[in-house]
């Protein structure tokens, strides 16, 4: 293989305002200046992966504009083979995100050029596939267009899939996750009425029996819980540190995860180690910009719990 991960995603623009609070319907609240950081899920995931030493590409869309550069720029300078990023076909893609003292965000997305990443542009890309050992995804470009990718797979390369943000999903894609990766809230939209319990073990257990080949749930603080048919329902703690801006560290721990399955990590190990990165990537502002090395990211390890 000549990429550790592939990644098709969405590339947006974060524009971030810290905000003491977040506006009520009818409110309007001052906030700090306003930060222009590169972003998205997918292009979050490929910069994460490239700054940990994957071989890592990126399939999106961007605009042909100054924020589709940023992005492009970004990308480039990680190390992320940009052969499949197009551009043109709408404006890129725009997340307006507040973040509040603790650290938490909330993120609104117009997704804009990425609404325009098509099965079509899978299809074109069919050698990218064949070329990747890992290919993750998540749902920030059109269903079909997932649908597409995972009917475009390599026999032997493994599909992993935030479904952030959440809805429900077709079989066709939920059995190919190796694994579906949820916090609790993309759980709870994933099982919908069929939510059996409170404990994040039971929707571990039922997401399992929906049919992907292994379930991750995210659980912040308190660390993941990894699931599979044979390894059964693990626990895998967190790194404590202070969380500055948590926005992409769900994005970085994938990238981290998926990358590190692909070298025949067990599932516990590459999310323990996945653990420390999006720790890592909470301790500074931003999303990219944010993203460990290799190194940052044992030398995290080895001070904490
Ligand atoms: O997961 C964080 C990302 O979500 C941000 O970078 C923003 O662009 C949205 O896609
Ligand atoms: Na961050």
């Amino acid at each position: 293989y000549d990429y550790d991960l592939l990644v098709v995603g969405s590339a947006n623009a974060d524009l971030v305002i810290g905000v003491e609070r977040r506006p009520a319907a009818g409110e309007t609240v001052l906030g700090s200046d306003l930060a222009v950081h590169p972003g998205g899920k997918g292009g979050n995931q490929a910069v994460a992966a490239a700054r940990l030493g994957a071989r890592t590409a990126l399939l999106a869309r961007v605009g042909d504009d100054d924020y589709g550069r940023l992005l492009l720029d970004s990308q480039r300078a990680a190390g992320v083979d940009t052969v499949g990023v197009l551009v043109g076909g709408a404006p890129t893609g725009v997340a307006l995100i507040t973040v509040d003292p603790s650290g938490d965000n909330s993120i609104v997305v117009s997704p804009g050029a990425n609404g325009r990443l098509a099965p079509g542009d899978v299809r074109a890309a069919a050698s990218l596939f064949h070329a990747s050992r890992v290919v993750s995804t998540q749902l920030e470009i059109p269903l079909e267009t997932v649908v597409e990718v995972v009917r475009s797979l390599a026999p032997d390369s493994r599909f992993v899939l935030n479904p952030s943000p959440p809805r429900p999903l077709p079989q066709e894609v939920l059995t190919a996750c190796d694994p579906l990766i949820v916090n609790e809230h993309e759980a709870k939209v994933i099982l919908g009425d069929s939510l059996v319990g409170e404990r994040p073990e039971d929707w571990a257990r039922v997401l399992l029996a929906k049919g992907p080949r292994s379930v991750v749930v995210t659980l912040g603080a308190e660390g993941a819980l990894v699931a599979s048919a044979a390894g059964g329902v693990v626990r895998v703690p967190s790194v404590k540190v202070d969380a500055v801006d948590t926005t992409g560290a769900g994005d970085a721990f994938t990238a981290a995860l998926a990358w590190r399955l692909g070298t025949g990590e067990s599932l516990a190990d590459a999310a323990a180690y996945a653990a420390r990165v999006g720790a890592a990537a909470v301790t500074k502002a931003g999303a990219q910009e944010s993203y460990p090395t290799a190194a940052e990211a044992e030398d995290l390890g080895a001070g904490a719990l």
